[in-house]
């Protein structure tokens, strides 16, 4: 899971800091993917073409000294860490190579990368761009992974190749310096930049998204995927209304001189500030820029020649100032507050005359109501998502539904059949676990449907159909506005699925009715946040934190832990309340602070017992409950409350997971941590 970004300008001139300062905003968007490394590759300076007479000159031993083409190699600048040490590191070099940052460029095209390492340490050998050779002839920016890269490797060595770095990359600008080199020997002067680019495809196995750089091609960028994220951003420079027509079309940008900016980029964050015109480019897609203009030719293993496609540019529905902290001191902070807001956005549209409208199920819907089985398949945040909205599938729909981590499904390989729904929850809608298992539902004939909060990520184009959860770009590592609108939008199609039975009108109804007064809800229960902040403050030194929960908030449990453990970096189990006598009571003391779920709903009696056992056993306990509740829940004076907003049991852990999100912040905080990079993660985990 990695960030790649590449900046392009035609016909437009950008001074070399300029370049430099594209390239690294663009990673500081897409940092969130990834970061302890990265790097970027630019151009040095221009200087004039070798000549074939003078060539023939440097056989006389100069030829060590000289590149294979007619042009400075690119500078490749790589540096362990976040961002921030990468800018320091360039700049100071750049200043020790006395480089002009005023320089100018009319045609430029730059790449960069950040680095979440799984092949080696995080190291300037082991960053991106990963290179050919020594002249830097193909340079590389990778996010995904190479399973085939140690048979490439072997191969690349028994040629001659030498490998620096202990990555799956290294074998991609190797390959393609193999592929470039034959082409040549062979007699081939005029290989293009995308024959060899397709020719590497073709040996590539996994799922990754690339872009290249050669300074065999100056001035071209490539870019490549299979089941990996990547966009391509296109800026006008001029007013396009006045002197002609507008681009709406890769096709329109296929033979035109006309100034623009383009952009590749693993996701819309990097893009929006520049220009709200993109492409989600598909698997087996190579989009080839060159003299300003972009082609893209479909990949297909059965066919030598890849054929050229046509594809409609898209309009982003995204402003700036979702991917900015405006007055807020972290993402997460700002993620949880955004909550009110980000919800009105999942359901807009959506709640119409008391039912619910889901335009991209609504030609599936009868299918899944005669599917035999409905299968949650996600990971970690999704997948508890998809837990807080198994109760109402199950209820509203009649249809038995069972739960699936996606890599567990993966390593038992467990029976999917064609009767089958699979429901495929994910943000980022690239996390390979869940591709992986989506692959394999798809090839077992099972009708797969997303749930995603990604436009044009991977799982919105492979599966058969879905639902947008549109809860704005989320920055910080730890998932908090996608899990709630997940559950909305999960919530929501439950309600559509279940749209055709009388016997649950009324109950529909109370829950339509109680979706629509959600936002101000939470705005209710974000009023907790100081009381969660003196709560974290109480708990600042425990070791430990186990949360209990049942019912609709077995999730609930789940995720609050979950967000304690990622971001405060305390050890923190969500157990299942029913189970608490089945071992976990033994670890009941004085000191070990227990969170117990207790808001009004078919387990609440339940709790209350749960609460009196531990009580009885000296357990430090802490209470949420459902607002005036606190004298039935609370077994001493002592014991800490949190009151929360009541609405239907099936929404209610929307609004519990929020004082636990709270407190998870204000725990990291008050420890000193990175909140919204947490240490060994990042956003969207693009590795099995
Ligand atoms: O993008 P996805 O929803 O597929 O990501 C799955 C998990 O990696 C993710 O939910 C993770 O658990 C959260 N970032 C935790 O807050």
């Amino acid at each position: 899971m990695c960030g790649i970004f590449a900046y392009l300008n035609y016909n437009v001139a950008r001074e070399r800091r300029y370049i430099l300062e594209v390239l690294f905003n663009g990673l500081r968007r897409l940092e969130y993917r990834g970061y302890d490394s990265a790097g970027i590759a630019i151009d040095a300076d221009l200087r004039p073409p070798v000549t074939n007479e003078k060539k023939s000159d440097y056989g006389s031993g100069e030829e060590e000294m000289l590149p294979p083409y007619d042009s400075l190699p690119p500078l490749v600048f790589r540096q362990e860490g976040k961002i921030e040490s990468l800018v320091r590191s360039v700049y100071f070099e750049v200043d020790a190579m006395d480089l002009n940052l005023e320089q100018s460029f009319p045609v430029h095209a730059g790449i960069a990368h950040t680095r979440w390492a799984t092949h080696g340490v995080p190291s300037p050998r082991n960053s991106h761009p990963q290179s050919s050779d020594a002249w830097n002839e193909f340079l590389v920016v990778h996010n995904g992974i190479i399973t085939n890269y140690e048979v490439l490797k072997e191969t690349l060595v028994r040629h001659g190749f030498t490998f620096e770095s202990e990555t799956d990359t290294e074998v991609i600008p190797k390959l393609a310096k193999f592929v470039f080199d034959k082409a040549r020997e062979e007699g081939e002067q005029t290989v293009t930049f995308s024959q060899v680019v397709t020719e590497v495809m073709r040996q590539l196995e996994g799922a990754f998204a690339l872009i290249f750089k050669s300074a065999h091609y100056p001035n071209e960028l490539i870019a490549c995927t299979r089941g990996s994220t990547l966009i391509l951003g296109v800026k006008e420079l001029i007013d396009d209304k006045i002197r002609g027509k507008l681009f709406h079309d890769v096709k329109d940008l296929t033979k035109d001189e006309k100034p623009k900016e383009l952009f590749f980029s693993s996701d819309l964050c990097a893009i929006v500030e520049h220009t709200k015109k993109y492409l989600a480019i598909e698997d087996n897609e190579v989009v080839h820029i060159k003299d300003g203009c972009v082609s893209i030719l479909k990949f297909d293993y059965g066919k030598e020649k890849p054929a050229s496609v046509q594809r409609a540019l898209s309009v982003l529905e995204m402003e700036v100032e979702q991917i900015k902290k405006g007055n807020y001191d972290h993402f997460m902070q700002k993620e949880i507050h955004e909550q009110p807001h980000s919800l009105t956005t999942t359901m807009r549209g959506r709640l119409k005359d008391n039912s619910v409208v889901l335009g991209g199920l609504k030609e599936h819907l009868k299918t899944i109501r005669h599917s035999r089985r409905i299968i949650f398949i996600g990971c970690g945040t999704s997948y508890n998502a998809a837990l807080a909205a198994r109760p109402l599938f199950e209820e509203l729909s009649g249809i038995p539904v069972t739960m699936e981590l996606a890599s567990d499904l993966q390593d038992r390989q467990g029976p999917i059949y064609r009767e089958d729904t699979a429901v495929f929850v994910s943000q980022s809608g690239e996390t390979a676990d869940t591709l992986l298992a989506l692959e394999y539902a798809l090839a077992n004939g099972a009708l797969c449907v997303g749930v995603t909060n990604t436009v044009g990520s991977t799982l919105a184009r492979k599966t058969h159909c879905g639902i947008h959860i549109n809860a704005g770009c989320e920055i910080g590592v730890a998932s908090t506005k996608a899990y709630t609108s997940q559950i909305v939008a999960m919530a929501m199609m439950a309600l559509a699925i279940g749209a055709d039975r009388i016997s649950t009108q009324a109950r529909r109804q109370a829950i339509v009715d109680d979706l629509s007064n959600l936002p101000y809800k939470i705005s209710e229960v974000l009023k907790l946040d100081g009381e969660m902040r003196d709560l974290a403050e109480s708990l600042i030194d425990t070791q430990s934190l186990l949360v209990f929960g049942r019912g609709y908030n077995y999730a609930t449990a789940l995720e609050g832990a979950l967000k304690v453990k990622e971001v405060a970096l305390m050890h923190s189990e969500g157990m299942l309340a029913g189970e608490m006598k089945h071992g976990p009571l033994a670890l009941v003391d004085e000191t070990l602070p227990i969170i117990v779920i207790a808001t009004r709903d078919g387990c609440f009696s339940k709790q209350q017992s749960v609460i009196q056992q531990l009580h009885a056993r000296k357990g430090r306990l802490i209470v949420m409950c459902s607002e005036g509740d606190a004298s039935s829940v609370r077994p001493v004076e002592s014991c800490k409350v949190i009151e929360v907003p009541q609405v239907a049991d099936c929404l209610q852990p929307v609004i519990n997971i929020i004082p636990l999100q709270l407190l998870a912040y204000h725990l990291t905080v008050q420890r000193g941590y990175d909140v919204d990079q947490p240490r060994n993660l990042a956003k969207s985990v693009t590795t099995q």
